[in-house]
């Protein structure tokens, strides 16, 4: 089985759809930067939404120009950058733009789907089944995510056969990928093990992705049961930024520092400069304004001290 892991990064969407300061282009295209240049490979980079129902979202275009700039300039031109469409208004205008990765959503109950997409979760099973369609004619990569896969914001536990069926509706639609995703970060391992079994049994574990908020600190558990049912793909977000406008209750991402030492340090290759991911960090801090950083960050730092400590009693004393 192999031992490489994509990491998507999400910070720049999910990380900053919450945020209560408006974050400019540039300071975004920053943050875009520092995580290309610690070897992030693939991108979420924002959502193609109502841009009155999420304001952080609405300068997508200038984002997505800014980002093809910058890989350009970076010779980054391998970086993978995706964005989120909630319906076909938002694929069309990904499309304009020449977006060839995209993510549609749907929610594991009605109520998360109305408060989400203002639709049914039967009408947004079949606006992800009609993206896809269209994706696919189109040849732009698709992902479907399942939310709320582990709880709903709003009814609670969320049965394991209610995200199996939705997620074997989703891989009928031939989506590229499928994103389980614990969006409030309610979920723990066992439920996992539970929705990934029968799925990786039958449509084997490349086509399944882990999304997983790490409000209860539960989501490395999390995505370690993922990796012993061979799951190979994660997201997560700098500094565990994040939340979800609709979910109320969730915190961020796993953050990516703690996501990348968990695996490097069990033999996986990410591809990712853990030193560099500091700086990522700091920058996104800056940025949001907010106190970042996993416990991974904070044991970085510990250590930059130490080492301080033991050079400055090492020098002589003038
Ligand atoms: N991008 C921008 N504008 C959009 C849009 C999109 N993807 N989809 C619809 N609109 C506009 C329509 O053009 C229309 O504009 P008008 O009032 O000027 O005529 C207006 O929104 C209402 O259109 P409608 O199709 O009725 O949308 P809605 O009000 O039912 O909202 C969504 C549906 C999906 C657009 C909205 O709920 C949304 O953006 N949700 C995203 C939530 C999100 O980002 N969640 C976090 C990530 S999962
Ligand atoms: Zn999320």
């Amino acid at each position: 089985m192999s031992n490489k892991v994509i990491i998507t990064e999400v910070g720049l969407r999910d990380g900053l759809q919450n945020q209560p300061k408006l974050i400019s282009t540039a300071h975004k295209l920053e943050m875009a930067k520092a995580l290309i240049d610690a070897g992030v490979s693939h991108l979420e980079a924002t959502s193609f939404v109502h841009p009155k129902l999420v304001p952080q979202m609405a300068d997508a275009v200038d984002v997505l120009a800014g980002l093809k700039d910058l890989t350009q300039s970076c010779d980054n031109s391998n970086v993978n950058v995706s964005v989120l469409v909630p319906n076909m208004k938002g694929y069309q205008r990904a499309k304009e733009n020449g977006v060839t990765s995209i993510g549609v959503v749907v929610a594991s109950t009605d109520t998360f789907n109305l408060k989400n997409l203002n639709m049914t979760t039967d009408k947004a099973a079949s606006v992800c089944q009609e993206i896809v369609a269209q994706a696919k004619q189109d040849g732009i990569n698709t992902r479907v995510y399942i939310s709320g896969a582990c709880v709903c914001p709003y009814d609670g536990k969320t049965p394991v056969d209610i995200t199996l069926g939705l997620s074997e509706k989703m891989v009928a639609t031939g989506a590229d990928e499928i994103s389980i995703s614990d969006t409030v970060g309610g979920g723990n391992p066992q439920q996992i093990i539970d929705i990934l079994t029968p799925l990786v049994q039958q449509y084997g574990a490349d086509r399944f992705n882990l999304h997983l908020h790490d409000t209860r600190g539960q989501a490395l558990a999390m995505a370690w049961a993922g990796i012993t049912l061979g799951v190979r793909r994660f997201d997560s977000s700098i500094g565990g930024l994040g939340g979800c406008p609709f979910a109320p209750g969730a915190s961020g991402n796993v953050a990516t520092e703690d996501l990348v030492y968990m695996l490097e340090e069990a033999g996986f290759d990410t591809g990712i400069q853990l030193s560099a991911l500091k700086a990522a960090v700091t920058v996104s801090a800056q940025v949001t304004g907010q106190k970042l950083g996993g416990n991974i960050y904070q044991w970085m730092l510990s250590q930059e001290a130490l080492l301080k400590n033991k050079a400055a009693q090492e020098s002589p004393c003038i």
